[in-house]
């Protein structure tokens, strides 16, 4: 029998990728700070998400999970978040109203600082430091004294993490999600060209269905859901001092959940089932993601579902598949096929990203428009071949006008990669790529649901 879980019951575990804090007095000090600090989520708001994901799982909904690769101390600013939040949200309204699907909102957002790297160190001129960790760990300037872990740096991330999680909520809920504003959402952003032209095409057709609506008695005041919309929050729990500290009892169910987040997800290189992080994760009730690349075995893979989900509870697991757009078609077959002959419940989405980070001849790391494109339809194909359900997205973007990932109908080349090149880890697609994106995606997925209902209307008639 397995040592009984609990919050802290991973520091008996291996762990790969955390950082050495040189001064422990300080570091309890930070971590006894944040366990009194309130909850940023409340544990009824993640069950409802999982909720949510189990009707991807069941392929009546479709998961948008997307935001920062690394938050940072330094781009924080309520225009920022404002802009983020936007473009998810034009992206859901292309993919509701183009794909007439609902869309389960989550944001990277409001707690994604750590990332784990491929090296302890990094050498630059013959000068070797500590690795940046994200600004919840370290300093991402190249100096001795900022590479060094403080701990002081959580208590920031968690406040950033706060108010971050309080303008998202008042947007959410206050009126700027409101479906009337479909058309301002786009003055000044993409309004100027052929994203902006197909955008702005959809919103009158929008607005038209709104006024039949209108017509009948439902308007944003007899119909609250027109104006508010759900938004969630997600983040890797690597560092898990952290996620420990903001780990608190439901008083409704008495269940531990992570509160410093509605969805957790465990990373590529620290998902070894013996290891810290799925011990803390098995333990939590939030909806949980983990991701997995092109090496994953499919018997190892139902070992992970089973460490991470034992009761097969929908929505509890999403499984993000991020391959590669070369090796997607080859890699992910047998795991899906696995999952589904051993009749396990998961949400499966598509991470594009992350398998396609390429270096430019200039150096900058970067990622091609049309690999991103074509990752997803690999895995919008191997689930049409296998008979099985793509519920979702996962992409790491922003809503400025940043020069990171070349290509899409902006045709940003490497050599504009310097122009506006701001992110604090990988690149991200900026809000035209994002929404273009979208765009590309509403039609497959409504293929894709269409040949979803006539299956399940087969299997219906069949049964007669
Ligand atoms: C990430 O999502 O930023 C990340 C590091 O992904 P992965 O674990 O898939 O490499
Ligand atoms: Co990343």
């Amino acid at each position: 029998m397995a040592n009984k879980w609990s919050p802290d019951s991973w520091r008996g575990k291996p762990i790969l990728q955390v950082p050495e804090y040189p001064d422990q007095a300080k570091l309890e000090e930070a971590e006894n700070t944040l366990s009194g600090y309130p909850p940023l989520v409340f544990a009824g708001e993640a069950r409802e998400l999982k909720r949510q994901l189990a009707k991807v799982a069941e392929g009546e909904a479709f998961l948008l999970q997307g935001g920062d690769c690394a938050e940072s101390f330094r781009e924080f600013h309520p225009d920022n978040i404002r802009d983020t939040f936007r473009v998810l949200l034009q992206m859901a309204v292309v993919l509701t109203f183009g794909a007439a699907c609902p869309v389960v909102k989550v944001g990277r957002l409001a707690g994604q600082f750590a990332k784990p790297r491929s090296g302890d160190t990094e050498t630059i001129d013959g000068v070797e430091l500590p690795s940046y960790r994200g600004d919840i760990i370290n300093g991402i300037d190249f100096t001795a004294e900022k590479r060094v872990p403080d701990p002081e740096r959580m208590v920031r991330a968690y406040n950033q993490s706060a108010s971050t999680l309080n303008l998202l909520r008042a947007f959410a809920q206050g009126g700027f999600a409101d479906l009337h504003r479909v058309h301002q959402w786009n003055m000044g952003f993409v309004a100027d060209d052929a994203i902006g032209e197909r955008y702005k095409d959809m919103a009158e057709r929008l607005d038209e269905s709104l006024n039949f609506m209108a017509a009948c008695g439902l308007t944003s005041e007899t119909a609250p859901q027109l104006k508010e919309t759900d938004f969630y929050t997600s983040h890797e729990a690597l560092l898990l001092r952290y996620e420990e500290a903001m780990t608190r009892v439901d008083s409704l169910t008495g269940e531990w959940y992570d509160t410093s987040a509605h969805m957790l997800w465990v990373g590529e290189r620290t998902r070894q089932l013996d290891n810290a992080h799925l011990e803390y994760l098995s333990g939590i009730g939030n909806p949980i993601g983990a991701k997995i690349g092109p090496t994953t075995e499919p018997d190892y893979l139902i070992q992970l579902i089973d460490r991470l989900n034992p009761e097969n509870e929908p929505g509890r697991l999403t499984l993000i598949s991020r391959m590669g757009a070369d090796k997607v078609e080859d890699a992910l077959p047998a795991l899906v096929r696995k999952v589904k002959s051993e009749g396990r419940s998961v949400v499966w989405s598509s991470d594009p990203m992350h398998g396609n980070t390429v270096k430019a001849s200039s150096g900058y790391k970067t990622r091609h428009f049309d690999q991103i494109i074509r990752e997803v339809e690999g895995f919008f194909a191997v689930h049409n071949a296998e008979g099985t359900y793509p519920g979702g997205v996962h992409f790491e973007l922003t809503g400025q006008d940043v020069t990171e990932c070349v290509g899409g109908a902006q045709a940003i080349t490497e050599a504009d990669l310097s122009s506006r090149y701001h992110t604090h880890c990988d690149p991200r697609l900026n809000g035209r790529q994002a929404l273009e994106l979208a765009f590309a995606f509403a039609d497959r997925l409504k293929e894709e649901r269409a040949g979803n209902k006539a299956t399940v209307m087969k299997q219906v008639v069949g049964g007669i």
